[in-house]
């Protein structure tokens, strides 16, 4: 696999994608172009992942069926819009290891909803154990969501977030110093709240390990998988995670603003005592329309669901769903991903080791494919990312220092990610 020795130059690469057995899925998407007119080296997939171009047809067909059905749609013609949502289960299910009957899936609303949905049922404290665990720099959003989660139960957020700190000179968090916070107060902690993969430094957490760890404390565990889903191969359920959440947006390429998915473990699925926040999309789907009070959820993830979901949206999701499923799911493009995010730090390293400093772990087993890159050079890390900007490379700036490069399995190739290093040194 990644251990293969790479080799410099840009037959090297060539080669590389002559003989990726995924090479064909990028023509499935709409690459954008530089004004002068060629194709960009689009390495910002963990941010707004591609249009497919199959999308369209999969919108339109919902756009069409509105247009000759109307309210008709929801329960007559092609995959009627009423139980629309649950064409997505089965292969969201596959990409991140949940099963699908009854469905621990169910892609809804967006990613602070669901969080907020899952916390509600479940970050259930008392007095002797209410705290919540966290990473000192978790994505604002998830901060915000649980600070505010606390407040609602009546709990000082600065007394009721335990927030993990990277060790002195580190950027990442090991799972030797999560062990640590729970040994120390993990009796007193409720909740533990992680990301699959850290958005800054794009360190891959040990799901499992955690979760293991964690349950061992008594605490419930879940997951912000924004940057997990479609980037690492996935075992939810196998690793007894208790709730997930993501967007897909990112590495599932469905769209800005497009809904998100939600994981809630089997275990959790079939019970009857855990308090939520209830809809009537939730509700037992046989009694829906006979529109009676007495809210009895549906079984499994989508028992939490509130609204009707948008279907337009759920399209988009639909036709990149089924592009991950042609190309055999999440482990042949986590294979090639490993290789393709090895070469690029493997060039890094041999072109300009001495001028970039790379915050991701260098185990591949600890990152997706996104490497967090800080530059050391006379000209500022701000400086560089607007020249390669400038030279057709799209990848992003975090503040305050921070470059991050995702190279995609499904469309991005071997050869971008050479004359990425090559664009890189010019600008350093
Ligand atoms: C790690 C992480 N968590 C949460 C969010 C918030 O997502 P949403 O706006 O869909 O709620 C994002 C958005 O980019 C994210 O990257």
């Amino acid at each position: 696999m990644v251990n293969e020795p790479f080799q410099s130059g840009r037959d090297f690469a060539v080669a590389l994608d002559q003989s990726d057995p995924l090479a064909r899925f990028r023509d499935e998407f709409h690459i954008p172009r530089s004004e002068n007119g060629e194709e960009e080296i689009y390495f910002v997939g963990n941010s707004l992942g591609l249009l497919p171009r199959r999308t369209p047809k999969y919108v339109d067909e919902e756009l069409e069926k509105w247009r000759r059905l109307a309210v008709k749609a929801h329960f007559s013609g092609e995959n009627p819009w009423m139980p629309y949502h649950e064409l997505l289960a089965e292969p969201m299910a596959r990409l991140v290891g949940a099963s699908a009957s009854p469905s621990e899936v169910v892609t809804m609303n967006s990613l602070t909803v669901n969080l907020h949905l899952m916390m509600t049922s479940f970050y259930r404290p008392t007095r002797e154990r209410h705290r919540i665990l966290l990473e000192e720099h978790a994505f604002p959003s998830d901060d915000y969501a649980v600070e505010s989660q606390a407040i609602v139960h009546g709990f000082d957020p600065d007394e009721a977030l335990v927030r993990l700190r990277a060790g002195q000179g580190k950027h990442t968090i090991d799972t030797a110093e999560v062990a640590e916070v729970l040994e120390r107060d993990g009796e007193s902690i409720a909740l533990v709240l992680l990301p699959g993969v850290q958005y800054y430094t794009g360190q891959a957490f040990e799901i499992e390990a955690i979760t293991r760890l964690a349950h061992g404390k008594g605490c419930v565990v879940g997951f912000d998988l924004a940057h997990a889903a479609g980037n690492l191969v996935l075992r939810l359920h196998e690793w007894n995670v208790d709730f997930a959440v993501w967007c897909t947006y990112k590495y599932l390429n469905s769209g800005p603003g497009s809904v998100g998915g939600c994981f809630v473990h089997e275990r959790h699925g079939r019970r009857e005592d855990l308090p939520r926040l209830s809809g009537w999309w939730g509700h037992d789907k046989e009694s829906r329309f006979r529109m009676e009070p007495g809210f009895r959820p549906i079984l499994g993830a989508e028992g939490w669901q509130l609204s009707n979901p948008p279907i337009l949206s759920l399209a988009a999701i639909r036709a990149s769903l089924d592009i991950f499923m042609e190309a055999g799911g999440m482990e042949p493009l986590r294979e090639k991903s490993l290789r393709l995010t090895g070469y690029l730090e493997w060039l890094l390293q041999r072109e300009i080791g001495d001028a970039v400093e790379i915050l991701t772990p260098s185990d591949p087993s600890r990152r997706g494919c996104q490497l967090s890159l800080k530059v050391k050079s006379t000209a500022s890390g701000r400086t560089v990312f607007e020249r390669l900007e400038a030279s057709g490379v799209t990848c992003d700036w975090r503040e305050p220092d921070v470059i991050r490069v995702a190279p995609v399995p499904l469309y991005n190739r071997y050869e971008e990610v050479y004359r990425f290093v090559e664009i890189l040194r010019n600008a350093i």
